[in-house]
């Protein structure tokens, strides 16, 4: 027995990094199937395999999340294969760095598109099975840059708006045992952050208390935590996951 048998779960962009790190510690928690819904569909088919050489519990769908109509033909092809989905982890993500006096609209657009537009067409295709059951776990990756960050105004909008969506959700779906959650993860060693100047990470790395980036592993661990029961009164919240970055002396 694990704290996810007999469950089902989507995670969004997990071809590598966060998104890959929870597939790996949904299937140590004993998760009977999940489904990586990936841009990079030959990322999300190596990483399927790796993961699962019997293809029997983790499957790779091509979905891009900021296309609904993509998003719908996916869950279609997830519902066939397991019949439902228990748990759903927002977590695809890109980031279009500029300062603000400089960023054109599209470069806004597509990063509200993916991270906010992404996250709430897959919550409409679980939602109602969820609500039908009165079971399910919706978790939504935003930052701590939704609290403000140089050259990333449209990722902290669009992280914001994931927050307050997850706590509106929230709010509607208790009724139906739902429950939705955000983590903001602080900086996390993946190749998101790898447009980021090394002297400038060096400096970024300074103010965290911790003194160090955090790892895939340590992001995972608190969504097993928020997919599992044992956070069933749990609900609404955005937990921080970033070695003390937002600490106000
Ligand atoms: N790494 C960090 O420091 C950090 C910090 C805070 C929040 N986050 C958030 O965590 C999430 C995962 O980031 P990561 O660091 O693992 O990034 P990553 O670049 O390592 O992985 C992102 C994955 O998402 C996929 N993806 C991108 N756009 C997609 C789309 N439109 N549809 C489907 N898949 C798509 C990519 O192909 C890739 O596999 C993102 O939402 C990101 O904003 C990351």
């Amino acid at each position: 027995m694990g704290k996810l048998t007999n469950k089902y779960a989507v995670v969004t962009g997990a071809g590598k990094g966060i998104g890959r790190a929870i597939v790996e510690r949904f299937l140590e928690d004993n998760v009977a199937g999940v489904a990586i819904l990936e841009m990079d569909i030959d990322l999300a088919n190596a990483t399927a395999k790796e993961l699962d050489p019997t293809g029997n519990r983790v499957i790779a769908v091509k979905c891009n999340v900021a296309s609904q109509e993509e998003v719908h033909n996916a869950f279609e092809q997830v519902f066939a294969k397991f019949g439902r989905v228990d748990i759903l982890v927002n977590n695809a993500g890109i980031t279009r760095d500029s300062m603000f006096h400089k960023m054109p609209v599209d470069m806004a657009k597509l990063v509200m598109d993916v991270h906010f537009y992404g996250t709430f067409y897959c919550c409409q295709e679980v939602i109602p099975g969820m609500r039908d059951r009165a079971y399910g776990k919706i978790i939504n990756i935003s930052s701590v840059s939704a609290l403000g960050n140089v050259g990333q105004c449209n990722y902290t909008a669009a992280k914001s708006a994931i927050e307050g969506f997850t706590r509106t959700l929230a709010l509607e779906s208790g009724r139906k045992n739902i429950t939705v959650n955000a983590i903001a993860p602080g900086m996390i060693d993946t190749d998101i952050l790898k447009t980021i100047p090394e002297d400038i990470m060096k400096q970024k790395i300074a103010a965290v208390p911790m003194q160090r980036l955090g790892q895939t592993s340590e992001v995972a661990s608190v969504a097993s935590f928020l997919a599992s029961d044992d956070s069933s009164w749990v609900t609404g919240n955005v937990i921080l996951c970033c070695g003390g970055q937002k600490i106000k002396a």
